[in-house]
């Protein structure tokens, strides 16, 4: 589709989307191969919630990614991938070979019992594979749950049992860095508690070694042996689930949003190419992983969707060393490139002699996603990447939200460091205060809301509807609610301040205050936790723990080293906490509910401003903890 040029369009596709916001949706729909076409383009209220897009329409997601383009560009290429090992060759992978071996998957998992409907659980390393895989399972209407690589098996375990998954398909392990990781054996003990499970399917990658269970465990370079690479695409409802994919709440654990098939598709496609300006055989790289939502919706979907050529990598930022995201940019002639403020902090923390030996000459565009990204490191991006000439879009948006929301378009809307600017067509936001009075006009601060429905958005959270109502719907009426706080300054620009919820972003990652607890609570030494963030210069936010511990061990740092191991099994690396603190108890109510509130105060260094303590049950509590504080 054309997509938006000047700022004076956007303005007016913005207008026309708001005052006509189904004429304006179907008119993008109708680019893409329906097997048959919407009845109607969109019912929906916020209170149960009830949203549906392009009801009666038929097609399939991977019909759009992949068949569509193979007259006009089979022989393009649509996947770079770069290695872990930057002396490992990379690979290019046609559209037309992906096509083909996309088909070929989908066989391997019908041949296997899988069929539409089913979830299927991937867990694997940054590999073609694992885009091949997540393709297959949409060819033939299978509900895809990837979860992120580095969580461990108990975290895999939840959600595989959450979504009641009969096969996974993993790998061997994955090269991230100087690392192997033991993917296979994570598999293996997570299943243990998962008797839904009966088929696994592995691929080699690492070659260490691994147990494979007769009957159940499958490699995947035999199974393709076994079938053609013909397989015609299941035809999908455009409300029939796509995916799942787990994130965090401040309660409980995960919540396994779902996605439908023909929003999705329309979503992700249209704010690929507005907010990255993608052209006619740019290279285009998000460094995301397929395990979170910007892999999913900015890696894999969109950009085929387009028609673009995507670039996956293996590995991490500072391997072999700190250069290596510049190193692959020049390699590849990378024109657009999309990454995390935490990465642009930690690369910047290197020094610029990382960054000198490249030419960067081939960037357009710059992009940031998955937490506020601080003035400081928006010029040093802007300066040093994009040396002052590529448009920086910060772009705001959720797993939740399927795609971008509020973010400039690339060369168009006028940037503001630390701002994501302005809504995309198609997205109203609304600012809230804490009781839900909107505060409208320019220059305000409260909570970020939508209050229309768009086709990307969340359908429900898996298997518990009331979940999804609850946690998105509930808190104000007839509005969706991020958690975010938000400033909408005096240009009308949206700035977005945080979450204003018991989750954390760590690094980018959104992590559950309460599973973080739950993982530090397997200790055995271990009564009671509470989990909370503070500022950290280049993950944004660390993760502060207080624990009271059973009986007093003297070995305090032994102890805390203990915590670490125990959550670094049970959850993942990405969930360690930075400083741990040993109490004697928490700030309590009188009716026993932990005050967060205070130890965020103290965690952020704000001992004299704890606000009311007055409900505390044992006021005594808090100056032991202050005194203690690491
Ligand atoms: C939360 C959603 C968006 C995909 C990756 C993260 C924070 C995300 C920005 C941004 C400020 C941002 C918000 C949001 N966030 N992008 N450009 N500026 N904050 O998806 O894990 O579901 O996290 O990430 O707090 O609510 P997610």
């Amino acid at each position: 589709m054309k997509s938006i040029s000047t700022f004076e369009e956007y303005k007016k596709e913005y207008q026309f989307s708001v005052e006509q916001p189904e004429q304006f949706w179907e008119a993008k729909a109708e680019q893409f191969t329906w097997k048959k076409k919407w009845d109607k383009v969109l019912e929906w209220n916020f209170s149960e919630p009830n949203v549906k897009w392009f009801l009666g329409g038929k097609m399939n997601i991977t019909e759009n990614c992949l068949d569509r383009h193979l007259k006009e560009r089979g022989d393009q290429t649509a996947i770079i991938w770069e290695a872990n090992d930057p002396n490992e060759a990379s690979k290019k992978i046609t559209y037309k070979e992906l096509h083909s071996e996309v088909c070929r998957f989908a066989n391997v998992l019908k041949s296997n019992g899988a069929k539409k409907g089913d979830r299927i659980c991937i867990y694997m390393p940054m590999v073609p594979e694992l885009a091949i895989a997540v393709l297959a399972c949409a060819r033939i209407g299978a509900i895809h749950s990837v979860v992120f690589g580095g969580f461990s098996f108990n975290s895999l375990a939840d959600r595989i049992h959450d979504a009641d998954c009969h096969m996974v398909i993993t790998a061997d392990g994955g090269f991230r860095g100087a690392k192997d990781i033991p993917l296979k054996s994570v598999v293996d003990e997570a299943i243990k508690t998962c008797p839904s499970v009966q088929k696994v399917i592995v691929l080699k990658r690492t070659k260490c070694d691994v147990i494979m269970q007769a009957g159940r465990d499958l490699w995947w370079h035999e199974e393709v042996k076994k079938v053609s690479d013909d397989c015609s695409a299941e035809i999908m409802d455009a409300e029939d689930m796509l995916f799942i994919l787990y994130t965090s709440g401040s309660t409980g654990k995960p919540k396994g949003v779902v996605h439908s098939c023909g929003g999705y598709m329309v979503y992700t496609t249209y704010t690929f190419e507005n907010v990255f300006q993608y052209k006619n055989n740019e290279v285009y790289w998000c460094t995301a992983d397929v395990g979170w939502i910007t892999g999913h919706s900015y890696l894999v979907y969109g950009p085929l969707l387009a028609g673009a050529t995507t670039l996956m990598f293996e590995g991490i930022p500072t391997y072999p060393d700190a250069g290596r995201f510049w190193q692959v940019i020049d390699k590849h002639k990378v024109n657009i490139f999309y990454t995390a403020p935490t990465a642009i902090r930690s690369l910047e923390a290197m020094g610029l002699n990382f960054v000198k030996p490249y030419k960067l000459d081939s960037l357009r565009v710059l992009g940031s996603v998955g937490e506020p990204i601080n003035v400081e490191a928006w010029n040093w991006y802007n300066a040093n990447i994009g040396k002052n000439r590529c448009p920086i879009v910060d772009t705001w948006w959720q797993t939740e939200t399927g795609g971008i929301m509020i973010s400039p378009l690339a060369g168009i809307t006028p940037t503001k460091p630390g701002f994501a600017t302005l809504p995309l067509p198609g997205a109203q936001p609304v600012l809230v205060d804490e009781k839900g009075i909107e505060l409208k006009g320019n220059n305000v601060e409260g909570r970020l809301c939508f209050e229309f429905p768009w086709p990307g958005m969340i359908r429900s959270t898996y298997n518990n509807h009331a979940r999804c109502k609850e946690a998105y719907f509930s808190t104000y009426a007839n509005l969706y609610f991020t958690g975010d706080g938000c400033r909408r300054d005096e240009d009308g620009y949206y700035r977005i301040t945080g979450r204003v919820d018991d989750v954390i972003k760590v690094s980018g990652h959104l992590l559950g205050t309460a599973e973080i607890e739950s993982a530090i609570n397997e200790h055995p030494d271990i009564v009671e936790s509470a989990v909370v963030g503070f500022p950290h210069d280049i993950k944004g936010w660390g993760i502060y723990a207080y624990v009271i511990q059973e009986h007093s061990r003297k070995d305090v740092e032994e102890l805390k080293k203990e915590i670490t191991a125990t959550v670094n099994k049970f959850m993942g690396a990405i969930a360690k906490p930075d400083k741990i603190q040993i109490v004697s108890g928490l700030p309590k109510t009188r009716s026993g509910k932990i005050m967060r509130r205070i130890l965020r105060k103290i965690s952020e260094g704000e001992v004299n401003n704890l606000g009311d303590t007055s409900t505390l049950l044992d006021p005594g509590v808090v100056e032991e903890i202050v005194k203690g504080k690491v």
